[in-house]
């Protein structure tokens, strides 16, 4: 018979953003196997619709745009409502982007900025009271390896990313008292519709970028987002967990000098 250990989600009520589809329906889908009742947002409602039915009983899904304070307090209330108390919130949805600085619109620069970053921050401001309600919980803010070192073509993305990053470790010192744990995940290059679209590659060989050779598949992410949701990181707050076969380790093709 089945013991409750550590690295499980039994007990614990969740939101994930972006869940429709990627690395967050990944999340979904893993969180609820270990246990979790989870609430799945995102703007892709057919999608999310469907996978919510497909993951069952412990499972919901909510039309939730990230920018929006009203839909986080929706969002959060309806969680509440649904599965009595709230003890842990994925701020995964976000949006992309591949220009050069120089040519990056102010307009694009700043949407980007307002989905995946001040939505994030929306969202840690708003469930707070309900992690502290149910006595503590988790928040994982997924950043990206473009949060840990600066990516070509990701001005917005990139300084959006670095401030998720700065943004979790002010909710870590903020909240520890409170047993809120606030830690990012930082995804390499990894298959999803969102990197499918611009012509990743999986596979062993494909992605010589990075040392592992090959890029992520989502539940090589979700597998890091499960365990800092879960008890077995009950010390792990401010952290940042590089998920990304090596690539913000350092470069893969060394070069001396006169040789
Ligand atoms: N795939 C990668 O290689 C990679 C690498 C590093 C970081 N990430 C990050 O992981 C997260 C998930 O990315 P993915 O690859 O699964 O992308 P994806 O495009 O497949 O999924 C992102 C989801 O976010 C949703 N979304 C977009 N704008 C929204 C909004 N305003 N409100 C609510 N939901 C919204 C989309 O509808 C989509 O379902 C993103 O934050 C992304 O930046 C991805």
């Amino acid at each position: 018979m089945h013991e409750h250990t550590p690295h499980d989600l039994a007990g614990k009520n969740l939101i994930i953003t972006g869940g429709a589809r990627g690395l967050g329906a990944e999340a979904a889908r893993q969180a609820v196997a270990a246990g979790a009742h989870v609430l799945l947002t995102d703007v892709l409602d057919g999608e999310g619709e469907d996978l919510a039915r497909q993951l069952g009983a412990r499972a919901r899904f909510l039309h939730h745009d990230v920018t929006s304070e009203e839909d986080w307090r929706r969002a959060a209330d309806f969680a509440v409502t649904e599965f009595g108390a709230l003890h842990g919130l994925v701020n995964n949805a976000g949006i992309s982007t591949g220009t050069p600085l120089e040519a990056e619109s102010v307009e694009h620069f700043r949407k980007v900025l307002d989905i995946n970053l001040t939505g994030v921050f929306i969202g840690m401001k708003t469930v707070i009271p309900a992690l502290k309600e149910a006595g503590g919980g988790s928040i994982v803010n997924i950043s990206s390896a473009a949060g840990l070192m600066g990516l070509a073509l990701t001005a917005g993305y990139g300084a959006s990313k670095w401030g998720v990053r700065g943004l979790t470790k002010i909710g870590a010192v903020e909240l520890g008292t409170a047993r809120i744990r606030v830690n990012s995940v930082h995804p390499g290059m990894t298959y999803t519709p969102m990197t499918a679209a611009v012509g990743i590659e999986q596979g062993e060989g494909k992605y010589p970028n990075t040392p592992m050779g090959r890029v992520g598949e989502p539940h090589e992410i979700a597998g890091a987002v499960v365990f800092l949701l879960s008890d077995a990181a009950s010390y792990v707050t401010g952290a940042e967990l590089a998920v990304d076969g090596g690539w913000t380790t350092g470069p893969t093709v060394a070069y001396v000098m006169g040789q």
